[in-house]
């Protein structure tokens, strides 16, 4: 791995691994004072090498190491996806994951913060801030339904989804994916980046591929990079299938939201360089990589659908999205 890997899940998965063994050593290091200290301490006739409270200075300090090492082990690399309503963002996380696993589209608005990560079991589950009850979410409908029901959620709470790692390649990795209500549906764009930005490791911006960005999507990373120094930032434009109706104008169009969305990155935000901004944009479509990789799991070939023009391009280019999250030793 070089310094320049593109891929922050490798970097976080190198850096947790790293400092934890800085850890193991240690707290090797401390539990073998701790009890060279204790027995010196029992053992000293004259009183003069060490006393009691060393020891048991010793002992706290391997306590705390413990303690340190298990909450690093807990980290995990969370990436928070953001955007317009309806531009997709849970359909992109969906396609991630390779099922439908968050509810989408009419009817199926996201109304608070969905958190999903790796369970070891085999079954679905979300807790709530108010319960930490495992709600069974065996589907989809019964995942809107809990949502839609629960009274004490609003686009400032969050349910945590526990999704088996078995089902899910990438969650194996410590990756949690955020998914978000509308950055347009809210005036708290303050706390919610107080809640639920200020540890993401990652943000993406779902957009749209038939409009420009808008003014509340731009304000909000001007204020999360107000927060958090450069922070690590991707733009996705989804709905890029809508383009093929326009077959004259595609180049031109992907070039002015790629030259829009560098500027914004590299001389707005001044979180990437102007050569690797384009590196950091997308055109994709969410819906057709979800329902392809559906059908393909469900022993259908991806073509059986009727598949618009360009798809190959488009699943590509989704790949590579990707491949920044993926982890390989
Ligand atoms: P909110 O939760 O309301 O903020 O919306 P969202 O950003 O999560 O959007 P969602 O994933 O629910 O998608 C909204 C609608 O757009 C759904 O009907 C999707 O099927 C559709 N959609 C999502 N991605 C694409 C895409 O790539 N192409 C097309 N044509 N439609 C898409
Ligand atoms: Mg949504």
């Amino acid at each position: 791995m070089d310094a320049e890997d593109p891929s922050p899940l490798r970097r976080f998965v190198v850096a947790k691994r790293s400092i934890t063994s800085i850890f193991d050593q240690l707290l090797d290091f401390v539990k073998d004072g701790s009890a060279f200290v204790d027995e010196a301490w029992r053992g000293d006739d004259l009183g003069q090498v060490a006393v009691e409270e060393q020891s048991l200075e010793m002992q706290s300090c391997a306590t705390k190491l413990s303690t340190i090492r298990e909450v690093l082990l807990r980290r995990h690399m969370k990436v928070a996806f953001f955007g317009r309503t309806s531009n997709g963002k849970s359909t992109v996380i969906n396609a991630m994951l390779r099922d439908r696993v968050l509810p989408s589209g009419i009817g199926h608005t996201t109304n608070c913060f969905l958190r999903v990560e790796g369970t070891d079991g085999d079954e679905a589950y979300l807790t709530t801030e108010a319960s930490n009850e495992r709600r069974s979410v065996a589907t989809v409908n019964q995942l809107a339904h809990a949502l839609h029901m629960d009274p004490t959620l609003d686009s400032g709470s969050l349910v945590k989804v526990f999704w088996p790692k078995s089902r899910c390649a990438l969650l194996r990795d410590d990756l949690v994916l955020m998914d978000s209500p509308g950055t347009d549906v809210t005036l708290e764009l303050d706390s919610w980046i107080d809640k639920f930005c200020l540890d993401a490791d990652v943000f993406v911006l779902v957009g749209n591929a038939e409009s420009t960005l808008m003014n509340t999507e731009k304000l909000f990373f001007h204020k999360v990079s107000e927060r958090i120094s450069k922070p690590n930032i991707f733009i996705l434009h989804n709905r890029w299938d809508a383009s093929v109706t326009e077959p004259e104008y595609i180049e031109e169009v992907r070039k002015q939201h790629l030259d829009r969305c560098v500027s914004f990155l590299a001389e707005e935000l001044r979180v990437v360089g102007l050569d690797e901004a384009p590196g950091r944009i997308f055109f994709i479509s969410a819906k057709e990589v979800l329902s392809s990789r559906m059908q393909r799991a469900q022993g259908m070939p991806e073509t059986g659908g009727a598949l618009a023009e360009g798809f190959h391009d488009r699943l590509r280019e989704f790949q590579r999205f990707e491949r920044t999250f993926e982890v390989q030793d």
